[in-house]
C-alpha cells in the first residue's frame, strides 16, 4: 500500500503523507504506518458513518484525540495533527516501532525484575501525567502499551478515556454513568465494572496496571475465568494470588500488596527508583 494521504484527505496540510501499511485494526478504526519527508507516523482513521451509533463513535474519537493532545509525557504517544475530512476522522501521531507488551508476554511469559521495574515506573509516570489532568485511561492492558526500539514504553489508545473534572461529586458520576461498563474485564477494577459503587478515578488505572504487572511478573493474570460474572466476582472480592513462589518477584509482591490495599500512589515514586530500592 503506497497510497498518498492526499488521495484520502486532499484538504489536509498533511496531504503528502504516504500510507505504507496497516499496523492495527480496532473495533472502530484502522491504524496505518505512514511516511512524510523520511519520518514515520501512525495514522488512526475512523469512519463514523460505517457505524450504527455514529455520533457516539464520533464523540469517542474526538475525545481520544483531545486527551492525547493535552497529555505531554514521553510515555504517551505524541499527537501531531487531528482532523476530519468528508466525515472521516483521523489522528496523526508518533509511530512506535516496536511490539506491544501483549506480544512480549506471548513470547517471554515472565519478565526479568529489572525490566519489570523499568516498565512499571515508566507506565506509572505516564499515568501520573494523565491523572494530573484528570484524564483516566480506563483501558490499561498489554495491547495498549507499546515498547519502541529504544526499549521505551508508549501508552496508546485513550479511546475509553474519561475526564474526571466536572464529576468531582461521586454521587453525580454514579448517577450519570449508571450502566456504562467499558474496558477489558480481565484488567478492570471493580468500580469500573460497577461491582463496587465507587467513582472511577486514577486508582482505577493503577488497579489495571497492577494486573498487567502481575501478569508480566508471573506469566499469568491474577484472575481468570471463562464466566464473565465469576471474573467480576473474583476481582471484587478475592485478594490476588501469592507471587511468593516466583524467585524474582519481591517488588512484584509489593505491587500486588498495593493492588490489594489500594493505598499505593505510583505517581509518588522517586525519580531514582530502581530495582534495588523495591526489594
Ligand atoms: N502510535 C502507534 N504506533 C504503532 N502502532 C500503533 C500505534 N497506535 C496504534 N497502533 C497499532 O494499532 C493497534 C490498534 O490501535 P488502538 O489505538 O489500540 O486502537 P483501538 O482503539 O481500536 O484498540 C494497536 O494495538 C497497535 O498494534
Ligand atoms: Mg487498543
Amino acid at each position: 500500500m503506497s497510497e498518498l494521504f492526499s488521495q484520502i484527505f486532499p484538504a489536509s496540510e498533511w496531504g503528502d503523507l504516504e500510507i505504507r501499511q496497516q499496523l492495527g485494526q480496532g473495533s472502530f478504526s484502522q491504524v496505518y504506518l505512514a511516511h512524510r519527508i523520511g519520518q514515520p507516523y501512525a495514522v488512526k482513521i475512523v469512519n463514523p458513518s460505517a457505524f450504527r451509533h455514529r455520533e457516539e463513535v464520533r464523540v469517542k474519537f474526538r475525545k481520544e484525540a483531545a486527551y492525547l493532545a493535552i497529555l505531554d509525557n514521553p510515555g504517551i504517544v505524541k499527537v501531531f495533527h487531528v482532523g476530519e475530512h468528508r466525515g472521516k476522522l483521523y489522528i496523526i501521531s508518533e509511530y512506535v516501532d516496536g511490539p506491544s507488551l501483549a506480544t512480549l508476554l506471548s513470547t517471554h511469559t515472565k519478565f526479568p525484575e529489572e525490566t519489570l521495574v523499568f516498565y512499571a515506573r515508566a507506565i506509572a509516570l505516564a499515568l501520573a501525567t494523565a491523572h494530573e489532568r484528570f484524564v483516566i485511561h480506563r483501558d490499561i492492558k498489554p495491547t495498549n502499551i507499546l515498547i519502541n526500539s529504544h526499549g521505551e514504553i508508549k501508552l496508546i489508545d485513550f479511546g475509553f478515556g474519561f475526564r474526571q473534572a466536572g464529576y468531582a461529586d461521586p454521587a453525580k458520576q454514579l448517577v450519570e454513568f449508571p450502566d456504562r461498563v467499558v474496558g477489558t474485564l480481565r484488567y478492570c477494577a471493580p468500580e469500573q465494572t460497577l461491582m463496587l459503587k465507587r467513582p472511577i478515578d486514577g486508582r482505577t488505572d493503577l488497579y489495571a496496571l497492577g494486573v498487567v504487572l502481575f501478569e508480566c511478573a508471573s506469566g499469568i493474570p491474577p484472575f481468570q475465568s471463562s464466566e464473565v460474572s465469576e471474573l467480576l466476582r473474583m476481582h471484587a472480592v478475592l485478594p490476588p494470588p501469592s507471587l511468593r513462589a516466583a524467585d524474582h518477584t519481591h517488588c512484584a509482591r509489593r505491587w500486588a500488596d498495593s493492588l490489594r490495599t489500594r493505598r499505593g500512589c505510583w505517581a509518588g515514586w522517586p525519580a531514582s527508583a530502581d530495582a534495588r530500592r523495591w526489594r
